[in-house]
Order: structure tokens, then C-alpha cells, then sequence
């Protein structure tokens, strides 16, 4: 079956944007000069080395179907792109998944030791919300932005989400409910941001909001069930990280706990419940029903 990134439309819509999203992540950094160079050496190490730049693309793509510019989504797409890179180079530390391949490449901690790569991972995460408030306008969105982003990166969200994948490996409770929980805060809310802050920059109404948090929370779900599923049927080489090694750690997993095909099943359907959620907000909500398929029919 052809994949939807052949499709020529689609195909060129995203790899403009990504094109945009990497040259506005090369000017983003501390000029030389104005940190340590090691440690500007790996932030831009773990930036630069790739990845699929799908939140990024996810704040343009929502900012335009509610009406907005890309010009004007490019710093909150920037930031959410650096925040998810520090969430992988933290998720990678010995202490916690203990990987040693990233987007590719040697793992931050495993090219720079571990004290700099957690360093890298905070510089990171402080810089995203300085270029959030000194450059999303107006103000009062900025500040929308920050809060959104805060709480989908923070307790609540991500580090929720990965404390709870961590004490999940050893807790004999092993529910879908317990799993929905984890996959929603480590995963869901980071992309439910991506949205919301592209929907806010545009300005667009409260009900066209609630149709991007209802579509990222679809998506999100959906996203980490293909992760999860790649790690089992995945290809190392494609995928430029380490797989097969869920079951190693003993991951609470849909694929771990309802199988292959149950698994496809609910991520089919999680993004049938997307596309179904954009489909008031006009003609280019297309590409965000795209990409929701394009998340689960991926093979990295
Ligand atoms: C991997 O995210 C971590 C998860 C949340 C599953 P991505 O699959 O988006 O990784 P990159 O950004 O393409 O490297
Ligand atoms: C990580 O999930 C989610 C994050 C918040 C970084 P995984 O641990 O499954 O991500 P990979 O498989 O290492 O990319
Ligand atoms: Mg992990
Ligand atoms: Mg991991
Ligand atoms: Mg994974």
C-alpha cells in the first residue's frame, strides 16, 4: 500500500514546513560565545541530528487551518521541537531508558557524559519558554502559550508521564486504564500543545480549540501506540534508535498488554476520532487528517 507521505501534496506541504522548522531552529540557540561551548556543542548535537519534527509541523499545520501564518507559529514550534529533544536525551540517560542510539546517532550522554547531556536537556527546556515570551505576539498569547506549554511539559504532562512509565515497569498493576494514563501525559499532552499553541497564535475560537485538544489527545494516544509498536516490529536502522527494548525493561506497552492487531486496531480507530474532530475547520484541516494518518502508518 502506498504510503499518504507519497502523496504529492501532502508529501511537499510537510517537507516545506519542515524545511522552515530547521532553519528557524539553527538561530535559536545561545550564540557562540555567550554559553560554555560544550554545552552549546550539545544542545545543538541533539537539535541538529534530526528526528521527524512531527510537533513542530503540528503547531504550523493547526496554526493555518484556524487561519494563522507560519511566520508568526515559527517560535512556538521552535520551542516545543527543543523541549521534546530534551525529553529524549533525559529519557535516554542511564538512569532512565539507558539508551546509547538517538535520531542515529551515539546518545547525548553517551557523546558528552552524563552531567552534560542533563545540562543540555535544561538548557534546553529554559530556552523553549524564553523564545515563547520575547517572540509570540501579542503578549497576552505569549503568555497562553507559556502556560500551555508548562503544563503539557511538566508534573502533569511529560514528567508525570515518564515517572509513571518508570514505576510502571516494577508495579504489578497492569490495566489499559493505567497505561491510557501514562501514554496520554508522556505523549498526548506534548502534542495536545503543539495544537492548542498553533490555534492560539491564530486566534481562532474556543471551539476550534477544543477540536485541536480533541484531535492531539486522539493523536497522541495513537502516536505512542505506533512507538510502541515499532519497538516490536521496528527496523533499528530505519528508525535511528534502539528497538526490542520495551520488553526488556519490562514497559507497560498496548502492544505488551493487548497484542499486535488489538493494538493497530485502536490506533486506527484513535485516528478515525481525529480526522473526525478537524473536519469543521475547513479546507486545510486536509493536512492535519493527513499527518494523523501518516503518525500511525510510519515505519520510524
Ligand atoms: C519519540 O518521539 C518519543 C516518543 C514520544 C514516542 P518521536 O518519534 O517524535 O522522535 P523524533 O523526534 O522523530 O526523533
Ligand atoms: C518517551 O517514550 C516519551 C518521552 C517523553 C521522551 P519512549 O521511551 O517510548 O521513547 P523512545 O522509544 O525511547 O523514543
Ligand atoms: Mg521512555
Ligand atoms: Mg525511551
Ligand atoms: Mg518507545
Amino acid at each position: 500500500m502506498p504510503s499518504l507521505m507519497d502523496t504529492p501534496d501532502f508529501s511537499t506541504v510537510v517537507a516545506q514546513r519542515r524545511q522552515r522548522i530547521e532553519d528557524a531552529l539553527r538561530g535559536e540557540l545561545p550564540p557562540a560565545g555567550d554559553c560554555p561551548s560544550r554545552l552549546a556543542e550539545s544542545m545543538w548535537y541533539s537539535l541538529a541530528a534530526g528526528g521527524k519534527r512531527v510537533r513542530p509541523v503540528l503547531t504550523l499545520l493547526a496554526c493555518e487551518a484556524c487561519g494563522g501564518s507560519i511566520e508568526a507559529a515559527l517560535p512556538a514550534a521552535v520551542a516545543i521541537e527543543m523541549i521534546h529533544t530534551y525529553s529524549l536525551i533525559h529519557d535516554d540517560l542511564p538512569a532512565m531508558d539507558d539508551d546509547d542510539l538517538r535520531r542515529g546517532m551515539p546518545t547525548n550522554h553517551i557523546q558528552f557524559g552524563e552531567a552534560t547531556a542533563i545540562l543540555a536537556g535544561d538548557g534546553l527546556l529554559t530556552r523553549a519558554f524564553e523564545i515563547i515570551s520575547r517572540d509570540v505576539k501579542p503578549a497576552a498569547v505569549a503568555v497562553a502559550c507559556c502556560v500551555e506549554l508548562a503544563s503539557a511539559a511538566g508534573a502533569e504532562g511529560m514528567v508525570g508521564g515518564q515517572q509513571a512509565d518508570l514505576e510502571a515497569e516494577t508495579t504489578p498493576v497492569r490495566t489499559v486504564e493505567a497505561l491510557e494514563a501514562i501514554h496520554r501525559r508522556k505523549t498526548g499532552r506534548l502534542l495536545s500543545a503543539a495544537l492548542l499553541m498553533g490555534g492560539r497564535i491564530a486566534q481562532t475560537s474556543p471551539q476550534n480549540l477544543r477540536s485541536l485538544q480533541i484531535y492531539g489527545e486522539s493523536i497522541g494516544l495513537a502516536f505512542q501506540i505506533a512507538d510502541d509498536l515499532l519497538d516490536v516490529v521496528g527496523d533499528a536502522g530505519k528508525m535511528g534508535k534502539g528497538v526490542r527494548k520495551d520488553s526488556d525493561l519490562n514497559k507497560l506497552t498496548y502492544p505488551s498488554l493487548l497484542g499486535l492487531d488489538e493494538s493497530r486496531r485502536r490506533a486506527n480507530s484513535l485516528v478515525d476520532c481525529a480526522c473526525e474532530a478537524v473536519s469543521g475547520l475547513g479546507p486545510q484541516a486536509a493536512h492535519l487528517q493527513a499527518l494523523a494518518r501518516y503518525i500511525i502508518e510510519r515505519d520510524h
